[in-house]
């Protein structure tokens, strides 16, 4: 595997694959890698012939009292596990390379109503800094396919609607929640869960579960819904931010005629803020 920092040892790479035509893929990350990163990983081995991992912990998506400069790493356990997955090249850029200004001077790419809601409404900063960052690593590397996880499915919408917008000939492909046996959605954040905190955290994915249990088999009582989940959360030790039903192909309200939901759900345990998210098919 090539480890890389600047962008034009990168482009040398990915221009030598192009000339053999072959299809690259990007995998951005922020390192701290666990079983849910390499289904991605290995998603991109499947439909690609080049696999670059990106790793890059981007000060503009933490809000000033968020975990940035805490925020885990472990590069020497990422690049092995990489290397075991067969990944090409491992792209390491600079805070430097990326925000040659600084990341509160940069160019901004924002992606308006994705930007503002849920996520956006308790992290307000957060989206503008995952499109700008993802549009930069896109404009460093030339991808012809993203892999991105559905645990992050406000992000994922983000980013589909960024690449339409800017007619980026970019796929983003799209790969299922890795969770652990006992249904909590795999995060780096999820190390801040201390023992008693890590046994109440998969209440909140089974909390989704009953909420699609619930409109499927035909409530429509949306707001009682979320307002009962909420204080179920709470009651178990949560600091609920939102549970949410929502339209799955654009976040807005659903209406009558919409088939396609997702339910969406952020909350606080201890120092770990979880979020997670579940389809919901109306037949
Ligand atoms: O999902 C993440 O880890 C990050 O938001 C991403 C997409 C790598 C952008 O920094």
């Amino acid at each position: 595997m090539d480890v890389c920092t600047q962008v034009d040892e990168l482009r040398r790479s990915i221009r030598a694959w192009r000339k053999q035509e072959m299809r690259v893929a990007l995998v951005p990350t922020m390192g701290n890698l666990h079983t849910g990163h390499l289904a991605l990983v290995r998603h991109a081995r499947v439909i690609a012939d080049r696999v670059v991992v990106s790793i890059f912990v981007n000060p503009m998506q933490f809000g000033p009292d968020e975990d940035y400069e805490s925020y885990p790493s472990s590069m020497d356990r990422d690049k092995a596990v990489l290397i075991d997955e067969d990944t090409d090249l491992l792209f390491v850029p600079t805070v430097q390379a990326m925000y040659p200004h600084g990341s509160g001077n940069t160019t901004v790419v924002a992606v308006p109503g994705l930007n503002s809601l849920l996520e956006g409404e308790h992290r307000p900063t957060h989206m503008d800094g995952v499109s700008t960052v993802v549009a930069k690593l896109f404009g460093m590397v030339q991808p012809d396919v993203a892999v991105f996880g559905e645990k992050d499915y406000q992000q994922l919408l983000l980013i589909q609607r960024m690449v339409h917008d800017l007619w980026l000939s970019i796929e983003i492909a799209a790969v299922e929640t890795v969770r652990e046996i006992d249904g909590l959605a795999m995060s780096s954040r999820n190390s801040y869960l201390q023992p008693q905190e890590r046994k109440v955290a998969p209440e909140l994915y089974r909390l989704l579960c009953r909420v699609k249990t619930r409109v499927e088999s035909g409530e429509t009582g949306f707001a009682g819904i979320e307002a009962a989940a909420m204080e179920e959360l709470a009651v178990a030790g949560f600091r609920p931010d939102y549970v949410s039903i929502r339209r799955a192909t654009d976040l807005g309200e659903p209406g009558r005629e919409d088939t396609r939901l997702r339910a969406l759900a952020a909350a606080w345990l201890g120092t770990a803020r979880l979020i997670d998210n579940i389809g919901i098919s109306i037949t």
